[in-house]
């Protein structure tokens, strides 16, 4: 059994280019393991606990209108976001707002929960759709806030067991003796982290699915991240930390002026698709004019061109897409594959 934890992004906004990657090599990994003939357990871990969700809430609190968002959730959610996040900036009782709804969403109240159910759904829709365009399955997408009531448990056994020390205020196990900062457990103002939700779930899916191998897949930003989690799952006496393997990836960047962001500095993955089809179809139409289904070809033509260019990268290396060679139709591409 192999557990495969790719994708896995935050909720309350829409995929972006930086989530091509992890979602292309989890899927592509995953159906090389079945082919194997390992039994695969694909898991989207959501980002849909912590600070962020709390972000979303003030922000909706405050600047929300129910209309905008019912019509494109993810989107306005984002947009909201990003607002709340600039003018944090500038007026600190915001600040002390995101600090309030994290507590509460920590405690039940069920204001908050609410709102953060409406938003995690919303955005979940939209993730499916996205992952239905890609052909991506998951065998389950259960997210940080699945692992809630774990946290609390877990933090109090690392505390017992003497791994887990007060520094400053907060929660933490010291790592230098691996040439590591220390793990932080729980930070000084009581509100737990992404890192503790990330060892629940690893002891979850090892009791769950008693795994032989498990792999994360996110950029090589988290690398250290990772190597913290599993150096902590072996302290505690796991010994099947050793089982666990992030795959680490460069970031994908575009040719100057070749995908200029309508929105904002962030390039949205279902932009960069709506670009490759029109760009193929373009192609398609003039290579094959009188093709019954040619918008039809075009569509899968262009996300399999994307796909396969990133696929085709040096997983390690940072790659820049230049629509020219992704969309060749001769030599190592997706269309030429496809053709
Ligand atoms: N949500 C994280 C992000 O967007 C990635 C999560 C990767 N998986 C994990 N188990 N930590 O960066």
């Amino acid at each position: 059994t192999v557990v495969i934890d790719f994708s896995s992004p935050n909720i309350s906004r829409p995929l972006s280019i930086h989530h091509l990657r992890s979602t292309a090599i989890g899927n592509s990994l995953c159906k090389i393991y079945s082919a194997l003939g390992w039994r695969v357990v694909g898991i989207n871990h959501l980002g849909d606990w912590g600070v962020h969700p709390a972000i979303d809430i003030a922000a909706y609190k405050r600047w929300g209108d129910d209309e905008v968002l019912r019509t494109n959730p993810p989107y306005e959610l984002f947009n909201l976001y990003v607002r709340y996040n600039a003018e944090m900036e500038n007026d600190p009782s915001l600040r002390e707002e995101v600090q309030a709804w994290t507590r509460k969403l920590e405690a039940g109240d069920p204001e908050a929960l609410q709102l953060w159910e409406w938003f995690r759904s919303e955005t979940l829709k939209d993730f499916k759709r996205m992952y239905g365009l890609m052909g991506v399955e998951f065998t389950e997408h259960v997210g940080e806030s699945f692992y809630r009531d774990r946290v609390g448990p877990l933090i109090n056994t690392l505390r017992d067991s003497g791994l887990a020390v007060e520094s400053e205020g907060a929660l933490v196990v010291m790592l230098d003796e691996y040439d590591m900062p220390p793990a932080i457990i729980q930070t000084g103002a009581g509100t737990t982290v992404y890192l503790t939700r990330d060892l629940a779930a690893a002891i979850y899916r090892k009791e769950t699915y008693d795994f032989d191998r498990m792999i994360y897949t996110t950029d090589s930003g988290q690398s250290l991240h990772f190597r913290q989690v599993f150096k902590v799952l072996e302290l505690m006496g796991y010994e099947w930390a050793a089982d666990c393997v992030h795959v680490p990836f460069g970031l994908i960047s575009f040719q100057e002026g070749k995908m200029s962001s309508r929105r904002g500095n962030v390039i949205f993955l279902e932009d960069v698709i709506d670009r490759a089809n029109e760009l193929t179809r373009d192609i398609v139409r003039e290579k094959n004019p009188d093709l019954p289904n040619g918008d039809e070809i075009a569509r899968q033509v262009g996300i399999g061109a994307i796909i396969y260019a990133d696929l085709d990268s040096r997983r390690n290396r940072d790659i820049v897409f230049d629509w020219g060679e992704i969309l060749n139709f001769n030599g190592e591409t997706g269309p030429y594959i496809q053709y």
